[in-house]
């Protein structure tokens, strides 16, 4: 038996980095998956998903837009019945914005319509289905620089303490229906998103260098967040809510003040 045997999960973000992990991984553990992206790369995992005996379908769609939200929860409920899990991932650094002081409302508008405001619209189409079988885990991707600055920019930073904040309140608006909702706030993962630093480095022979902040001196892979979605979205997280959880080798346990062995 799978840990997500009998459950039906939606996937955001399913095209690539953490959320293509994610998706390929519920599904080995047995859930059906409807994998959302709005890249057509999302049709790649499922093929990967189903290549492997898993079952899943994929779907083009905008997660800011509430019109495609409340239709990929619909196709979900439609497809396979219900709606166990949800694992509200997808997300966008904002690209090569210019100095904070330089942002203009629209930099701002297009990081947080995505980020902040797409895991809101989740998490509402996501309980409206829950709410009534009084179960159900919801799972969003916010990050380590929603906790401290300095591992983004201004506006994504923002937008993931706002879900960080976005977790705790819904989690309580939720009081009594059974439905959970956490965040995982990953640390430096090698993805799309993170695929410019990565190839930078790479160019100049540091790649080894990257993710040398944390105590494990390494950066992470996005099967390592995964496992972390895996588990907040089964039953053995079923007394886990309303938390953010850091995935970061460390990263945001110790102000970098002292000395430590190994450094
Ligand atoms: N990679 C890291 O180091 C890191 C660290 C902390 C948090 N995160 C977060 O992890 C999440 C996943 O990112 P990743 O690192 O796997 O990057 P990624 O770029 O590999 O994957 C993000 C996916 O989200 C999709 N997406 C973006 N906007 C969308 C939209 N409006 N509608 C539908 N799909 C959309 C993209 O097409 C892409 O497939 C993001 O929320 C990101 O902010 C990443």
């Amino acid at each position: 038996m799978g840990r997500l045997t009998g459950k039906v999960a939606i996937v955001t973000g399913a095209a690539s980095g953490i959320g293509r992990a994610s998706a390929k991984l519920f599904a080995a553990e047995g859930a059906k998956v409807v994998a959302v992206d709005r890249a057509d790369a999302v049709k790649d995992t499922v093929e990967a998903i189903k290549d492997n005996g898993g079952t899943a379908i994929a779907l083009s769609a905008d997660a800011s837009n509430e019109r495609d939200v409340a239709h990929f929860v619909d196709t979900a409920v439609g497809e396979f019945g219900a709606l166990d899990a949800i694992y509200a991932n997808a997300g966008i650094s904002g690209g090569n914005q210019p100095p904070f002081f330089e942002l203009t409302a629209d930099h701002w508008r297009q990081v947080l319509d995505v980020n902040l405001i797409g895991v809101f619209l989740a998490i509402k189409h996501a309980a409206r289905v829950m709410i009534p079988r009084k179960k159900g885990s919801i799972v969003c991707t916010a990050s380590v620089a929603g906790i401290r600055s300095g591992a983004g920019g201004g506006p994504y930073s923002a937008s993931k303490a706002g879900v960080i904040n976005l977790t705790t309140t819904a989690a309580n608006y939720l009081t009594g229906t059974g439905v959970r909702v956490n965040a995982i706030c990953p640390g430096i993962i090698e993805t799309g998103m993170t695929k410019p630093i990565f190839d930078y480095a790479e160019q100049r022979g540091t790649k080894d260098r990257i993710g040398q902040l944390n105590p494990l001196k390494r950066y992470g892979h996005p099967e390592e967040i995964a496992y972390m979605a895996l588990f907040l979205a089964s039953d053995e997280a079923s007394y886990v809510n309303g938390q953010h959880i850091a995935v970061d080798g460390g990263l945001t346990s110790s102000m970098p003040v002292t000395g430590r062995i190994g450094r």
